[in-house]
């Protein structure tokens, strides 16, 4: 019996095959970067950027990221791209991956986590957030015992399973996961995120599917690259460089109906992924993001799926 707990390296005792199926969402979710600024340093990518962002450059590059989601939806990929509306004085607030972690319950009822945020301009945010799976029939759960959890940005699952990736160590705290494994039912294995540049685990970590998953390795211990490799039977090491330089492991991929169909939405530029990411079989298609990059963001962090 797989136990909805708290995993490490070691007590991983199952294999993929002994868990349960979960359905993957369709619908995704951004927010528009009307108010999008730098005023302070969260994460070191920030770090000098204060003032140096061209607004309407984010805007574009915003709306171009929308329209390349949206066409996925003739390719029978996404059913749906929802947009909320920034709001003033939240100025990280189109980074969508953070303030909340949807889920299915065991009888398909949807659920929605609401993040923790660090920062207190990023806790301004989670009330807009909520209002939105309200308004989508979710039931909207509010941690207890837990001081700090960033929705999707640390964890992430691992696709078609009843399996949960937790990154910890910057944003979110270990203990979360006693929580969230309780009120989601599910095994997290957890993973503790050891280097700054890699301060959420979407910043490292891309699911390739149910059997394939790229990381940068510096931004683990040992025991969290031991847990992955009795995970996933592929599990591809991308170079720091890229994935700091081009933020590679923010990248979104997006999966068919029947998994036949893949497509990865990547920052431009990374040149090592592309060619793993067209080796398993994905349509890369590239974007860019420089704008977001500056703030710590890019393709994974501005966007949220949802049921
Ligand atoms: N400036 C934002 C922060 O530091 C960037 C968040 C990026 N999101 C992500 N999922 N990695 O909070």
């Amino acid at each position: 019996m797989i136990q909805n707990k708290v995993y490490s390296s070691q007590d991983i005792d199952f294999n993929i095959q002994k868990l349960q199926d979960l359905p993957m969402p369709g619908k995704l979710l951004m927010c528009e970067p009307t108010y999008f600024d730098i005023l302070d340093v969260k994460n070191v990518h920030m770090e000098g950027n204060k003032g140096n962002l061209d607004k309407s450059k984010a805007m574009y590059q915003w709306k171009i990221l929308k329209a390349t989601f949206q066409n996925t939806i003739k390719q029978d990929i996404l059913t749906e791209v929802a947009v909320i509306q920034g709001a003033e004085g939240c100025e990280d607030m189109v980074f969508a991956a953070n303030q909340s972690f949807p889920w299915l319950d065991a009888n398909a009822n949807k659920m929605v986590i609401m993040s923790k945020m660090r920062h207190p301009s990023r806790q301004r945010e989670v009330p807009f957030f909520k209002a939105f799976y309200e308004e989508m029939g979710y039931k909207t759960i509010e941690l207890q015992h837990t001081p700090m959890f960033e929705g999707m940005g640390d964890l992430i699952y691992h696709t078609g399973k009843r399996l949960l990736y937790g990154g910890y160590g910057h944003r979110t705290v270990i203990e979360a996961y006693d929580e969230l494994s309780a009120i989601l039912q599910c095994p997290i294995i957890a993973l503790e995120l050891v280097d700054p540049n890699f301060y959420h685990l979407d910043t490292c970590f891309v699911s390739l599917g149910t059997d394939a998953v790229m990381i940068c390795k510096e931004a683990f211990n040992q025991s969290g690259i031991d847990a992955l490799h009795k995970m996933y039977e592929r599990v591809y090491y991308i170079p720091k460089e890229e994935a700091i330089q081009h933020f590679a492991l923010n990248a979104h991929t997006l999966f068919g109906q029947n998994n036949d169909n893949k497509v990865c939405v990547i920052q431009k530029g990374a040149q090592y992924t592309g060619n793993v990411l067209r080796r398993e079989g994905f349509q890369v298609v590239e974007v860019d993001t420089s704008e977001f990059m500056k703030s710590g963001g890019s393709v994974f962090c501005m966007k949220m799926m949802f049921y």
